[in-house]
């Protein structure tokens, strides 16, 4: 990366950091404001079922259906309120969250898209959270410009330590094509992620066979026994 690209990642990064903070505060609201506020109409409505459903058998099923109708608008605002949420990794989890994103993905691709996550122990925050930036960027592309009939996205513990892997099997690309600057933002914000966090970065892409995007987070006793040899 050059400096003016390194700038240009900050830059971003800088104004993802304020836009995340942003969904952090709407996520909030609809959370702990809408959703518990029709929670608590849905009990009020259960309430007024149980005192008149003798008196009014009629006003029983009605209110049955509204009640429904109510749980519909519930889980969907928890739904926009997770996927809005930038700290969920941080509070459910990389794998939970993986799949959440993966989830949206699937909306967007026709193909099997794959997640398998075997992580022994829980990453570090910080670790876990670039994982997850990295695997969004990488997702998007392979359901942009990939052209490819499937994705898989691994997460697992190796002898050099954890791995995070987007992978496909489409088109392929030269990340440097002579005389042209790659312009995307995606392959410079997963740089940018994995560099703050202390994650190898790689992409490989072989033209007509596919790209893996593979992130890896060194175990602390590998870099060191890397720095005693
Ligand atoms: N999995 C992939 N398969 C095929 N081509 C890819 C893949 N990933 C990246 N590319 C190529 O590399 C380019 C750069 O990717 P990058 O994510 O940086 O930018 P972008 O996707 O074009 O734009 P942005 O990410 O800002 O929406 C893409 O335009 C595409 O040509
Ligand atoms: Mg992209």
């Amino acid at each position: 990366m050059t400096h003016e690209e390194a700038a240009e990642a900050r830059l971003l990064a800088a104004l993802i950091d304020a836009h995340q903070q942003d969904c952090a505060q709407l996520s909030r609201v609809l959370h702990d404001e809408v959703g518990q506020i029709l929670t608590a109409v849905g009990l009020q409505l259960e309430l007024l079922r149980l005192d008149f459903r003798e008196q009014l058998p009629a006003l029983d099923a009605r209110l049955a259906a509204i009640q429904a109708l109510l749980e519909t608008a519930v889980s969907r605002i928890r739904r926009i309120s997770y996927d809005l949420d930038p700290a969920l990794v941080e509070k459910a989890g990389l794998a939970f969250a993986l799949e959440q994103l993966v989830g949206r993905y699937r909306q967007k691709f026709d193909g099997p898209l794959r997640l398998m996550v075997d992580l022994p122990e829980r990453l570090p925050d910080d670790v876990a959270k670039a994982f997850y930036e990295i695997a969004d960027r990488a997702l998007a592309n392979a359901v942009q410009h990939a052209q490819t009939p499937r994705i898989e996205v691994l997460v697992h513990p190796s002898a050099e330590g954890s791995v995070l892997e987007v992978r496909d099997w489409g088109v392929g690309f030269s990340r440097h094509p002579p005389g042209q600057k790659i312009r995307g933002l995606g392959v410079l914000l997963m740089e940018h992620f994995a560099a703050r966090a202390g994650i190898r970065l790689s992409i490989e892409s072989i033209l007509g066979q596919g790209t893996v995007v593979r992130a890896v987070r060194p175990n602390a006793s590998v870099s060191s026994r890397a720095t005693r040899d």
